[in-house]
């Protein structure tokens, strides 16, 4: 049975540890110069349809560290760009390569090619979700502090994507996740209760003092997501007390680290003190990209 992962929650615990435990050793293996090519002759269909750096780079060059081949494929230069059905992309795609990730606007665009395919789909951002960048900032606090389960992780601004993944993850790490934002903008209350259903310690609270208060990592993203453009200007009115600076750095544990998935709008949801600052991970976040996505195409698409 293929496999995929369009949710943080399409793996269990025991799996998001392998992952972890893969993208450590991965992670050696690149900075000594030892190959590691698990996936040689294997390629990787890369759809598009929003703008990316990370997400596109780092499975990117992903694949190729792997041994195998990544294609980048702009949607609006496909097929369906024309009106060529998701579900007929899906069925001929898989007679190509050995998986797909896909960057889409509508997460139910994703969910019907995976429903078609019959290699492996990865969701590389949806309205919905953004499960691969929870396995690098994940790694990414494991790195700083080592065991994650007794830490607090306080989500500063929208509930958009990473947010309900970050909240959704709280079931599968025992991080304690605390959401602060605008009235109208917070995270979907079914996510909360998905997530404490399956063990997740979640809450949301009025201010982003509340939630950054004993906070071991803090983590905020654009006030302004890929779809969301025409609401900028009602949106950076809403968002404008929800700024992570060195002010509401102060409030939180005196160890606090910062997170942001990029791209960052330094003056906006993070100022440029503390996204260059000593408290900020977000560069080696960035990087884990490349690393737990390694360990996912591995898991996903090797066989067995
Ligand atoms: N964080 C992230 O997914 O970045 P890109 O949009 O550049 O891929
Ligand atoms: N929430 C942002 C994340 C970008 C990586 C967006 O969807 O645009």
């Amino acid at each position: 049975m293929k496999k995929d992962f369009l949710s943080i929650l399409d793996i269990t615990k025991t799996e998001l540890g392998e992952i972890l435990s893969d993208a450590e050793r991965l992670k050696r293996q690149k900075r000594a110069g030892v190959p590691h090519e698990l996936l040689r002759g294997m390629s990787l269909a890369m759809i598009f349809e929003k703008s990316s750096t990370r997400t596109h780079i780092s499975f990117e060059v992903g694949m190729h560290e792997l041994g195998g081949h990544a294609l980048f494929l702009n949607a609006k230069d496909l097929q369906i760009g024309r009106g060529e059905e998701i579900r007929d992309t899906a069925r001929v795609t898989s007679r190509y390569v050995s998986g797909v990730m896909i960057r889409a606007y509508r997460h139910g665009t994703i969910e019907e090619l995976a429903e078609y395919a019959t290699i492996p789909v990865i969701n590389g951002l949806s309205d919905r979700e953004h499960p691969c960048q929870l396995l690098a900032d994940i790694l990414t606090i494991r790195e700083h502090f080592g065991d994650v389960r007794d830490l607090s992780v306080a989500w500063i601004g929208d509930g958009n994507n990473v947010c309900t993944s970050l909240v959704l993850s709280s079931a599968l790490t025992g991080m304690a996740v605390t959401v602060a934002s605008p009235k109208g903008y917070g995270v979907d209350p079914g996510t909360l209760e998905r997530a404490r259903k399956l063990g997740g310690n979640v809450r949301t609270v009025a201010t982003p003092e509340e939630a950054v208060k004993d906070a071991h990592v803090i983590v905020t993203d654009t006030w302004v997501s890929m779809g969301d453009e025409k609401e900028r200007e009602k949106r950076l009115a809403a968002f404008h007390q929800y700024t992570v600076n060195d002010q509401l750095l102060r409030k939180a544990a005196p160890d606090a680290r910062v997170l942001h998935c990029l791209p960052a709008h330094r003056g906006e949801e993070i100022t440029g003190d503390v996204l260059d600052g000593p408290q900020s991970l977000v560069w080696d976040e960035a990087e884990n990209r490349l690393h737990a996505q390694k360990a996912l195409l591995v898991k996903l698409l090797k066989k067995q």
